[in-house]
């Protein structure tokens, strides 16, 4: 496996590449979640390229990125493992955002509900560090997690939006043994915070029970989910939605896909997690 640390370096290399290319972005401190990506680009792919970049402008001022969690040779060691060809880190941030970097890719609407509701500026930040690195990476396809259904929608209709010559391919969201979903973010939870975390995948499993009893009202869904948490005394909801797929508007009646998503506070880490509706559709 070769790792480029530097733009020049990894285009370089990319020039050495079958095709077609698939491309796994992620922001490192790799799990389970992270690997079921690498492998299905190596399942359906020539070359396997990964990347690994904390993206600092999808973070608000307030939120994690100084602390977010780093382990470069450990992940660096899965990959290889992985059978991934190369993989882009890039050591300076300034490379990256040159001095006086002002250009970005806004997705409007979408972007502004349900995570964007507390992050509004978040998407854009995500939108942004996507499109630079489908231009540096140049693949054919790209892998993404359900586990952020949100980002994946995003990221699709950017690639219609601006003609990027990319097949997004969704992964399935990968859990802990108890139904948690993976998260680099867990890693911040205390004993008695992982145990409470496993309340997200309750009420997601709450509402498909209620769905496979017949329940369309989107309002008695999100009550439901409510419920589950008012339970859980080191829980905090941010957001309980029953949305639409293609607007993710909030809905009142279910006459179709439904993404059913939830972000939730546990102590002071934010998670989510979310299901499509019918069980077993996918999001595209
Ligand atoms: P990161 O959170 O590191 O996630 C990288 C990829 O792994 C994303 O596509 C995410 O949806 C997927 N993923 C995370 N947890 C998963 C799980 N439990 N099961 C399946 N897939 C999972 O998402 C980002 O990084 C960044 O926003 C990025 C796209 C890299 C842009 O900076």
């Amino acid at each position: 496996m070769n790792v480029a640390t530097t733009l020049s370096e990894f285009r370089a290399l990319r020039t050495q590449l079958a095709g077609p290319v698939g491309f796994v972005p992620t922001m490192g401190y790799l799990h389970e979640g992270h690997l079921s990506l690498a492998r299905l680009a190596r399942s359906s792919c020539e070359s396997v390229v990964a990347s690994i970049f904390v993206n600092p402008t999808q973070f608000a001022p307030s939120e994690d990125l100084s602390s977010y969690p780093r382990n470069i040779d450990c992940d660096l060691e899965l990959l290889t493992q992985e059978g991934v060809d190369l993989v882009l880190v890039p050591l300076n941030n300034d490379k990256v955002y040159p001095a006086g970097y002002d250009t970005w890719v806004d997705v409007a609407g979408i972007t502004q509900r349900l995570e964007g509701t507390s992050r509004p500026t978040h998407f854009r930040g995500v939108a942004t560090i996507v499109a630079k690195l489908f231009n540096i990476v140049r693949p054919q396809r790209a892998f993404f997690g359900q586990k952020d259904a949100q980002q994946a929608i995003v990221i699709q209709r950017m690639i219609r939006d601006l003609n990027f010559d990319v097949e997004l391919v969704l992964g399935p969201t990968v859990r802990e043994p108890d139904g948690l979903a993976m998260s680099s973010r867990n890693a911040y939870l205390s004993k008695e915070e992982r145990s409470a975390a496993t309340a997200l995948h309750r009420c997601l499993k709450s509402v498909e029970g209620l769905y496979t009893e017949g329940e369309r009202r989107a309002e008695n869904l999100r009550q439901a989910m409510l419920e589950v948490l008012q339970a859980e005394p080191l829980a905090r909801p941010d957001y309980l939605s029953v949305a639409t797929l293609d607007t993710l508007e909030e809905l009142e009646m279910i006459d179709g896909k439904a993404l059913v998503s939830l972000a939730v506070r546990i102590g002071s880490t934010r998670l989510i997690d979310n299901i499509i509706l019918p069980p077993g559709e996918s999001l595209f």
